[in-house]
């Protein structure tokens, strides 16, 4: 038993840009057929052609999934196309970090729908999709932010910990399925969306509080995804696999 992913149709969220975008070019190498999503026509179009150059089989889905309606769809195009649907990846998430007295309506709207209705709805709309006998996967996309604190993350810590929670509920609701349901919770990730609040001293010293003594990527994230959509992982399920070369529970 390998990583093979050999033929599995695959929905991976916010898959235009960062973690997502790494994650759909690894499950295609690993020979899946990714359905790619993101809320934006020209960064499904890059992905795709990444996917598609390097040998892959990826087509675009471009869909809001935020909403239950537009994650429905999502999934069902990769059904339709694939004739199955295999793994969901959670990934996509719209994120702002406010001090408490600048937190705002709208941003905490945004924020909640993609980051934690997205997941509630996708997991309905994959476990639906999913075989009866064969199951499937899902993998959320949480962060370090939901098990330890830290500045003006009151809304993304609690999205992030409801996503760790949501996770083991529909576990337990879904193995009956042979539907494994886990998350990853990576640190800090040099991405397109985590661009603004990042600089060279702020990466250096987080880097230098890293046991590892390097930030994570997105190579690193997507290992993970990929493993835990695997076979390999065939008896986990409920799980929060933490990725940050161990900055989270120490202390440097
Ligand atoms: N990068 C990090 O440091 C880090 C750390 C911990 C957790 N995470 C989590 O990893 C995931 C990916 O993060 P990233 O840094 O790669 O993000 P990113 O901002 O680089 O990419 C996210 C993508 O999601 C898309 N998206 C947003 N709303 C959408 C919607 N409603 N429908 C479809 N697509 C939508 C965006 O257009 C974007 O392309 C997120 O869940 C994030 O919270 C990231």
């Amino acid at each position: 038993m390998d990583m093979n992913m050999d033929n599995r149709a695959v929905l991976v969220t916010g898959a235009g840009n960062g973690i997502g975008r790494e994650t759909a070019l690894q499950m295609a190498a690993l020979g899946a057929v990714v359905g790619v999503n993101d809320l934006k026509e020209e960064f499904v179009e890059a992905t795709v052609k990444a996917i598609t150059e390097a040998g892959g089989r990826a087509f675009g889905v471009v869909e809001n999934v935020s909403t239950q309606e537009g994650i429905q769809a999502a999934v069902q195009r990769v059904k339709a196309h694939c004739g199955r649907f295999d793994v969901l990846v959670n990934n996509a998430a719209w994120v702002r970090y406010q001090a408490i007295p600048d937190i705002r309506p709208d941003t905490v709207d945004r924020m909640v729908d993609v980051g934690f209705k997205g997941v509630i709805w996708g997991i309905q709309a994959a476990s639906e999709a999913m075989d009866t006998e064969r199951g499937g996967a899902i993998i959320n996309v949480a962060s370090t932010a939901a098990l330890r604190s830290t500045l003006n993350s009151v809304v993304y810590s609690g999205i992030k910990s409801g996503v760790l929670g949501i996770t083991r509920a529909a576990a337990a609701e879904l193995g009956s399925q042979n539907i494994r349901v886990n998350a990853v919770c990576p640190s800090a990730v040099p991405t397109e969306g985590t661009q603004r609040n990042r600089n060279a001293e702020r990466d250096a010293a987080r880097a230098a509080k890293t046991p590892l003594g390097r930030l994570g990527t997105v190579t690193d994230i997507a290992n993970t995804i990929c493993f835990l959509a695997s076979d390999r992982a065939g008896f986990m399920s409920a799980q929060a696999l933490v990725v940050d070369g161990g900055v989270t529970f120490t202390n440097l």
